[in-house]
């Protein structure tokens, strides 16, 4: 069986399980890494937001064979990201959450915006949050959150 190797939070890793398992699972059950979450499983919820080369996606759907050279960050080294405290803070400002089991991918896929786009826009705003599921709020607190991200200090 071929290995992977791929860095994770600044570390080299090897994986030579199945190729057809879940990065979510990887993360979880091999590296005690739980803020990605298990939501539907099946790439609609954006719960399991990691990075992997610097863009947000969805671990349910990124299979061990994939990982090879890659590099995957996961929200609990971008929890120190100074993004981060930025968006977390206003989501708090804005009562954006309620049962907050999509707050995690929310917060990292806002944050991880931010670091890369700071002059973002509403529509690379609404598309960075595009698959991101709440099933509690309706949006609007959130929306108004990312907003005064946006707007700057
Ligand atoms: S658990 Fe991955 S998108 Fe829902
Ligand atoms: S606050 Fe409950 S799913 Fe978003």
């Amino acid at each position: 069986m071929n290995e992977r190797r791929y860095r994770l939070n600044g570390q080299t890793c090897a994986d030579a399980g199945p190729p057809e398992r879940r990065l979510l699972d990887i993360l979880r059950e091999d590296h005690a890494l739980t803020a990605a979450k298990p939501g539907c499983g099946i790439g609609r919820c954006g719960a399991c937001t990691v990075l992997v080369d610097g863009l947000p996606v969805n671990a349910c759907l990124v299979m061990a064979y994939r990982l090879d050279g890659r590099e995957i960050v996961t929200a609990e080294v971008a929890s120190g990201w100074p993004e981060m405290a930025i968006v977390r803070a206003a989501l708090i400002a804005e009562n954006a959450f309620q049962c907050g089991y999509c707050a995690p991918g929310i917060t990292f896929a806002l944050a991880a915006l931010l670091r890369r786009a700071p002059e973002s826009d509403d529509g690379a705003i609404r598309a960075a949050l595009v698959g991101h599921l709440c099933r509690c709020t309706g949006y609007t607190a959130i929306l108004r959150a990312a907003a005064r991200v946006f707007a700057g200090p």
